[in-house]
């Protein structure tokens, strides 16, 4: 694949550290939540990301043109006007499909430019997901009409069966009902979101219209790093994070430099109170070490030179939206984790006084990162 010059990793020059400069990256799968939760984290993902596709599953989730323009308003609010010489922050919203999406005011919403797709959850598969379909097939009339508008279709692919095995819900939900939509409506573009196993990145690759994001803590860690060494709820999220092969395979795809891969964070903040509980909720907040995490697989995999595809191009190719002409570089800083000499939270509280814990903290460490 063609690299921009820039994007070409400098670490062999003389000798130095590795350091590469990218366009400024975007987030395909974000939680900015609302309220005191929207005011803390949201601003976080904006000092990073310029496009941030923004996930509906509030309660009541975001499923009409005018709840999606508000809750816009109300991001942008929190995040206040970029800085001097940078460029503002975009929140692309998306509509949440229920049973009962009013197919008028989606046409409507998506001619406003209010939103830029519509995301599918099967009912009871994570956070926020109750009002989600039980057949994603039998949503055909709204299949129709985004192809029709050329929106396209997001989805968490993870079958509800309570008979099938956590670990094999991707595969479960890929082969039962993504499989079906892809054959009947090719035109369909579509996103599975965070894709967590082997089976996703073969589905992917199997179906031209169909691509996929991929998540910090997906690719960096497996099963095991989530229970065995003392059960770790802030690794827990949906789907769940899998087998260490799952992660090889999500690595080889996120690094490959193929278009048919971006980040999308996934980043979905909770507090320590539901975190820290008999019954942990699931979803993992990365915005604020994202970008180095991510860093850090692809210097492990010897592949910084596909960083920029992944993080700042793929996901405008696929959306349709010019890549940020905005420029930062990211230099490792020592081998081994050392510290930068800056403090590293790891945790933010809310206004209200919510602690919410920070992933990826020890990558934090290794990658300096200035704005160009
Ligand atoms: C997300 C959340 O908390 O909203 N949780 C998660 O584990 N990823 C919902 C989701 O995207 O599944
Ligand atoms: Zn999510």
């Amino acid at each position: 694949m063609e690299l921009g010059t820039e994007a070409r990793t400098q670490a062999a020059a003389v000798g130095g550290p590795p350091s590469l400069e990218i366009a400024r990256p975007d987030d395909w799968h974000v939680h900015l939540r609302d309220d005191e939760m929207l005011a803390a984290v949201a601003p976080i993902t904006a000092a990073t990301f310029r496009y941030a596709l923004v996930m509906p599953n509030l309660v009541p989730p975001i499923a009409t043109a005018a709840a999606a323009a508000d809750y816009r308003q109300r991001i942008l609010d929190v995040v206040g006007p970029p800085s001097e010489g940078r460029e503002p922050f975009v929140p692309i919203m998306t509509a949440y499909l229920s049973p009962e999406l009013d197919i008028g005011d989606l046409r409507r919403g998506a001619e406003a430019g209010i939103w830029r797709a519509v995301k599918y959850y099967p009912a009871g598969a994570t956070t926020n997901s109750e009002h989600g379909g039980s057949s994603l097939p039998a949503c055909g009339a709204v299949l129709d009409a985004l192809c029709e508008m050329g929106l396209p279709l997001l989805v968490h692919a993870e079958s509800t069966d309570p008979t099938i095995d956590i670990f094999d819900r991707e595969r479960a939900f890929l082969d039962a009902e993504l499989a079906p939509v892809a054959d009947a409506w090719p035109e369909l573009a579509v996103t599975v979101e965070h894709v967590s196993t082997r089976a996703g990145v073969e589905f992917v690759a199997d179906h031209p219209q169909v691509r996929g994001s991929i998540t910090p803590h997906h690719l960096r860690c497996d099963r095991s790093d989530l229970v065995a060494n003392g059960l770790r709820p802030d690794l827990y999220c949906k789907p769940i994070i899998n087998s260490a092969d799952d992660r090889e395979a999500l690595v080889a795809a996120a690094t490959s430099g193929s278009p048919d891969w971006f980040l999308g964070t996934d980043s979905a903040p909770h507090p320590t109170s539901h975190k820290y509980t008999d019954r942990a909720k699931p979803g993992i907040f990365n915005a604020p070490f994202a970008l180095p995490v991510v860093a850090e697989v692809f210097h492990r995999a010897g592949a910084l030179a596909h960083l920029e595809a992944f993080v700042s191009l793929n996901g405008c190719g696929h959306y349709g939206y010019p890549p940020s002409g905005e420029k930062l570089r990211l230099t490792r800083v020592a081998e081994g984790c050392g510290s930068t000499g800056e403090p590293i939270p790891d945790s933010v509280v809310t206004a209200d006084g919510q602690q919410v814990i920070i992933f990826g903290v020890d990558e934090a460490r290794c990658w300096r990162i200035e704005w160009l």
